[in-house]
């Protein structure tokens, strides 16, 4: 360490940067809890729209508060016709999330409410932000197929909407169920880097929908939400399940990472990766035959990878490894696959920018200036 020099934290390692009810993430157990429930009770009795009223509310909601909940989701369902021409314009130019982010950013315009920053007025904005995230990713969806935007169908649930309005056609009873599972699973994750990008922007008391929006441009990249895309596209290179091992160990020697492998706070068996995998079982044997294949190249990757990396250097399959064959199953493209994981997350986002808005506290990191100090100006002209 150079003297003086403080200790630096690189990508904020180990730092705490506040207290928080509304998630426990255990990466040393591999456990995960959502307001103290653990996530394979949620997974297995929730609905999305109940563990997203969990996490905003901090309890389980009576019979009449969750359909409250729900109904105040359904009366947002409806995209406005400028947003529904946004994500027209952009279709087929720009990444699946950047459409997102802009239309959602959109959406601001018209809501009444979007610099009203009371607690209730931003539970009622959360609630409509999660019903048009839902929408805006089923009409993305929609409109990269070149089909017109479908209406809300206020009988369906919050997952089995998505689907409909991405299809054209209700989804089956195991459609709408396994995305909705997916969706609970996403629902919150504590800080990682985008609701920690989301706390930032609101820390600046900015408003609610500018927070969300900076979640989703922080979930694109690779590292973190990006990764169900690539992982299944490596799925897809692999090809069949007997060219698994030369894939991987090139990759391996190659020093590529494996997407869909690796946590930085779960050292051990992501527990969200645990309950897909039990769906995966299922399906490799109900599911189509490219699924079929596909699950059976996940699970020989996931067996060499853990034989290798996992006790050695604590990388286990993480959420986003299984996403792809379940997704391939319902019907979800791979250009939507992040952005449903933002739908499913923006409860966790609204979560916790109302809790860190209760003692709210500018966030103002330092840095270490390691560059030169006192130089002369030179002139423009008289430069090399
Ligand atoms: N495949 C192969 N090796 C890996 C992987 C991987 N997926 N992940 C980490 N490693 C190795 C690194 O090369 C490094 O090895 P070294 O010590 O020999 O240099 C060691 O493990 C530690 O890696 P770090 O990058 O320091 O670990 P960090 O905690 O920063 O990484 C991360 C976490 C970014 C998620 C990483 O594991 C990764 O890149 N994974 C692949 C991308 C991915 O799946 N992201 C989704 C995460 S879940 C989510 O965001 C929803």
């Amino acid at each position: 360490m150079v003297e003086g020099k403080p200790v630096i934290s690189r990508g904020l390692e180990g730092i705490y940067i506040g207290e928080s009810a509304i998630c426990k993430v255990d990466g040393t157990a591999g456990k995960l809890y959502y307001r103290g429930y653990p996530i394979e009770e949620i997974a297995e009795h929730s609905s999305f729209e109940e563990a997203s009223y969990l996490v905003l509310y901090g309890r389980l909601p009576t019979a009449a508060e969750l359909s409250a909940y729900d109904a105040a989701l359904k009366e947002s369902r409806a995209l406005p016709k400028h947003v529904i021409d946004i994500i027209k314009n952009m279709s087929g130019k720009a990444d699946t999330m950047d459409i997102l982010r802009t239309a959602l950013s959109a959406m601001s315009a018209e809501d009444k409410e979007v610099d009203d920053s009371s607690e209730a007025a931003n539970l009622r904005k959360s609630a409509r932000i999660i019903s048009a995230t839902a929408s805006i990713v089923a009409t993305i969806g929609r409109i990269m197929e070149k089909k017109r935007y479908v209406k809300p169908n206020a009988w369906l649930s919050h997952a089995g909407n998505l689907l409909y309005m991405l299809k054209g056609r209700k989804p089956t009873k195991e459609e709408a169920k396994l995305l909705d599972v997916m969706m609970v699973l996403h629902v919150e994750h504590s800080t990682n880097a985008s609701t920690f990008s989301t706390m930032v922007t609101g820390a600046t008391l900015s408003d609610i929908y500018s927070a969300i929006v900076a979640g989703i441009a922080t979930l694109k990249g690779p590292l973190h939400g990006g990764a169900d895309r690539a992982s299944l596209r490596m799925m897809y290179t692999i090809g069949k399940p007997e060219n698994t091992e030369s894939y991987i160990n090139d990759a391996l020697a190659g020093k590529q990472r494996i997407m869909g492998f690796g946590h930085r706070v779960y050292k051990t068996y992501d527990p969200r990766a645990k309950v897909m995998h039990k769906y995966l079982e299922q399906l490799s044997s109900t599911g189509t035959d490219e699924v079929k294949n596909l699950i059976a190249i996940a699970f020989s990757a996931e067996k060499m990878m853990i034989e290798k990396l996992g006790e050695s250097k604590g990388i286990w399959p993480n959420v986003d490894f299984f996403s792809g064959p379940i997704y391939v199953q319902i019907g979800v493209p791979i250009d939507l696959f992040t952005p449903v994981f933002a739908a499913s997350r923006a409860p966790g986002w609204c979560a916790h920018m109302m809790e860190y808005w209760k003692d709210n506290r500018l966030m103002r990191p330092l840095e270490y200036y390691d560059g030169p100090i006192g130089l002369e100006y030179v002139p423009i002209e008289s430069r090399k």
